[in-house]
């Protein structure tokens, strides 16, 4: 099996290849490769890589190449994980919001919007390069933000690809220590879109447990930690991912981001120190500098979903894929996260009680700017693009549309060619 990487120049690399490591029994790769535009950043994540595979006595080969053709020629499975911009981009989504009086965040809101228009080409292109030159069947799975968008734009694009998020395994992961249990006997029933999900059921050795948790003390824990109140948990019965304070909470985030640093600002920081640490030799395993990224342990999600992919064997996992009737009150043309079966035809979603209303108002209103979002970004057409906003929940507002959206498009020209 050939698996390439593209976009394997990123801090997060390492992680993930300690990933397939850990798997070398269940999924037998013969070569994995790590692409980037980026040729220094390669050297340094790729030659950390070899070092931890040469410690695991992995038996592939890693290749790295600046050369997409290179890359993904007769792959089995191609990781998309790029960032279009880099975090000096990532800044603008984070700060030029704010101008407006609105959330500025790299995935959602107006800041989400502008990655979405950078990255769906560059993402579209590199998949017609996997259709032409990629084993016939070969699967993109996708980790490159706003995973709920890109995956729907390859979808529609005719594409064999799922997107994936470490939203669902993080709390997964945090149950399973907080119940002390292992992360695979939690089960979530987790709903929504990418970045837009609600956990409504925990379920711990086949046993529900998410009533007698919201009514607990740890319930503060966590209202604190993902900025909601406890009331709205206890409210909607569920819990809400972090993205979902952006719209539950949203202007007292505006005014937290008023002050203080920016993630873009930090996770810059994070990823010099982190290229710091790569160079040295005598480094064979992550370092904990890593788990301050948000993305921590995702490559636990990504290795085994790519293995239930390519091997069949049907694990549970948590997916962003074609609605069809999955969640019968929304679009089937929608892109939804929910628990998926796994195998080599697919993801197949779980089956899901009715969602209720105030969920699928919601979902319905991102759908629909998602929809939006990916027209305007292989069209470059300004009136979809503002079309888009207005179906924006954290935009809406039509004062501040023309202003905002000539601002954004300007910060970001030399990425949008299209525009
Ligand atoms: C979460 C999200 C990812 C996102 C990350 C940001 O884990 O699920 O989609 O990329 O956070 O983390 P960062 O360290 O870049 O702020
Ligand atoms: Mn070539
Ligand atoms: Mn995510």
């Amino acid at each position: 099996m050939k698996i390439a990487v593209i976009g394997g120049g990123s801090t997060y690399t390492p992680e993930l290849i300690a990933g397939f490591a850990s798997r070398v029994d269940e999924l037998a790769v013969t070569e994995l490769v790590l692409h980037d535009i980026d040729a220094d950043r390669l050297d340094v994540v790729g030659g950390f890589a070899r070092r931890i595979l040469t410690a695991r006595d992995y038996p592939a080969a890693l290749v790295t190449t600046s050369d997409l053709h290179a890359a993904v020629d007769g792959a089995d499975a191609v990781l998309v994980q790029l960032r279009v911009g880099g975090q000096q981009t990532r800044l603008v989504d984070e700060t030029l919001p704010g101008k407006y009086g609105l959330i500025g965040q790299e995935t959602t809101g107006p800041g989400g919007f502008a990655k979405a228009l950078r990255t769906v080409p560059v993402v579209l292109d590199i998949a017609e390069t996997v259709r032409e030159r990629a084993q016939p069947g070969a699967w993109i799975v996708d980790f490159t933000n706003p995973v709920g968008i890109v995956t729907r734009a390859l979808l529609d694009a005719g594409h064999r690809a799922l997107g994936l998020c470490n939203v669902a395994i993080g709390f997964q992961r945090r149950f399973a220590a907080r119940y002390g249990v292992r992360p695979d006997q939690v089960e979530l029933d987790h709903v929504g879109l990418n970045h837009l999900t609600w956990i409504r059921g925990v379920r711990i050795a086949g046993r529900e447990i998410l009533p007698e948790l919201l009514a607990s003390d740890y319930a503060a824990e966590l209202a604190a930690d993902i900025g909601a109140p406890i009331e709205l948990m206890q409210t909607l019965q569920a819990i809400p991912s972090y993205y979902l304070h952006y719209f539950y909470c949203t202007d007292d985030v505006v005014s937290e981001q008023q002050h203080g640093q920016h993630r873009a600002e930090r996770v810059a920081e994070i990823e010099r120190s982190l290229l710091e640490l790569y160079r040295d030799e005598r480094l064979v395993d992550k370092p904990a500098l890593l788990d301050e990224r948000g993305g921590a342990y995702y490559s636990e999600a990504a290795a085994a979903l790519v293995t239930s992919l390519l091997t069949g064997d049907g694990a549970r996992h948590y997916v962003n894929l074609r609605n069809d009737t999955a969640i019968p009150q929304m679009p089937a043309e929608a892109v939804v996260e929910v628990p998926a079966v796994v195998d080599r035809s697919g993801a197949r979603a779980v089956s899901l009680a009715p969602l209720n209303p105030e969920l699928i108002g919601l979902m319905q209103a991102v759908t629909a700017y998602e929809s939006l979002t990916i027209a305007a970004a292989t069209s470059g057409d300004g009136r979809i693009a503002a079309r888009a906003l207005i179906a924006n929940p954290l935009v809406r507002q039509w004062k501040v549309i023309p202003d905002l959206l000539a601002d954004l498009l300007e910060r970001n020209a030399e990425h949008l060619p299209r525009f």
